[in-house]
């Protein structure tokens, strides 16, 4: 059994060895080789190879998963910041910014077909059912995505709305790659099953965590600008627990605020957060969702021993500051 960290390594040195891109149409394939190479956490990979390690051993069939769930993720991260016009991803111009709209459309395309290439490198016996899993996972994902821009625009999102939304377009991607990584190393499917609804509310809580560190992180830490959320409108749960505690006062200082420019919107509206505990209601909703999905790690069919590293990956990612 190996740490998150050697894991990563190892998934490292496997997309440094496998080049997926050709070296003609440098316009179409640099953005991508540029936002893989800006480095990232490598979550989604490495939970796939941790899950398969925990069932009987990482084979090729993983690599070619865990491939395949990094393009993706790298590819809906292209199309997120057209869509959430991020400036800066991984402590970088976001792709769109640095190539223009066009070349983020087509290389986010591209990595998204790629991504497809590489699960389609999985043994004949396990591709109907990885695919199965793959293709209703970017399904939800897109719909995710856009409930989360159709919220931006509505006034009333329940927050009930807004936990559905982030499950769909991010913790869904995180519990199927820790269930292709244990199907693929034969896991029984109550495991399976156990250890994607483990990855869904860890998943969860990990947004969750995205949204905080949106609005209290740094530039420095997150390699993202902070405030974009602020900015951009979006129904997080920071925004909507705000509004549920509000007095009157409160809600009129909020919705001034909202009409303020860009920086001054994002001051206010973060300090209305903080007068009201939001930070603190915050940590509260991930550690719920964190004990659930510990519940389900706890059901696994699995000495502990198996499992430790994955329960030191959750409690690290929920509490991490980047
Ligand atoms: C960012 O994901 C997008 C979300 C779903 C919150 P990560 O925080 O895993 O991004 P990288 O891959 O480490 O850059
Ligand atoms: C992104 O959520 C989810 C997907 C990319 C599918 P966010 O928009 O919150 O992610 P960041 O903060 O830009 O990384
Ligand atoms: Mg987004
Ligand atoms: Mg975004
Ligand atoms: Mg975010």
């Amino acid at each position: 059994m190996q740490s998150f960290q050697d894991i990563s390594l190892i998934f490292e040195e496997h997309l440094k060895s496998f080049v997926p891109f050709p070296a003609h149409q440098e316009n179409l394939y640099e953005p991508c080789r540029y936002l893989l190479e800006a480095g990232g956490k490598r979550i989604r990979p490495a939970l796939c190879l941790m899950a398969a390690e925990m069932f009987g051993g990482i084979n090729k069939d993983v690599f070619h998963a865990a491939m395949a769930v990094e393009l993706f993720h790298n590819f809906t991260l292209i199309h997120d910041d057209i869509m959430d016009k991020a400036p800066l991803r991984r402590g970088k111009p976001t792709v769109h910014a640095k190539y223009g709209l066009t070349t983020g459309i087509l290389s986010g395309d591209i990595m998204g077909i790629y991504s497809y290439q590489c699960l389609g490198q999985v043994s004949p016996q396990y591709l109907p059912g990885i695919f199965a899993i793959f293709n209703k996972t970017a399904i939800e994902v897109c719909e995710g995505q856009q409930w989360d821009m159709d919220f931006e625009n509505q006034d009333e999102v329940s927050i009930h709305e807004y936990l559905k939304m982030i499950e769909l377009k991010t913790s869904v991607l995180l519990a199927a790659s820790l269930k292709m990584g244990a199907v693929l190393a034969g896991a029984s499917e109550e495991d399976a099953h156990n250890l994607y609804e483990f990855g869904k509310h860890m998943g969860i809580a990990f947004q969750l965590q995205d949204d905080y560190l949106d609005t209290f992180g740094t530039e420095e830490k997150i390699g993202k600008k902070p405030g974009g959320d602020i900015r951009a409108n979006k129904k997080t749960f920071l925004m909507l627990k705000s509004r549920e505690l509000a007095n009157e006062n409160a809600l009129v200082q909020m919705d001034v605020a909202l009409e303020q420019d860009d920086d001054e919107k994002v001051e206010n509206v973060r300090n209305l957060f903080l007068e009201l505990n939001i930070d603190k209601h915050s940590k509260d909703i991930i550690n719920q969702y964190s004990t659930e999905s510990f519940n389900y790690l706890d059901k696994i069919n699995l000495p502990e021993e198996k499992k430790v590293y994955l329960r030191s990956l959750a409690e690290w990612l929920l509490d991490r500051q980047y």
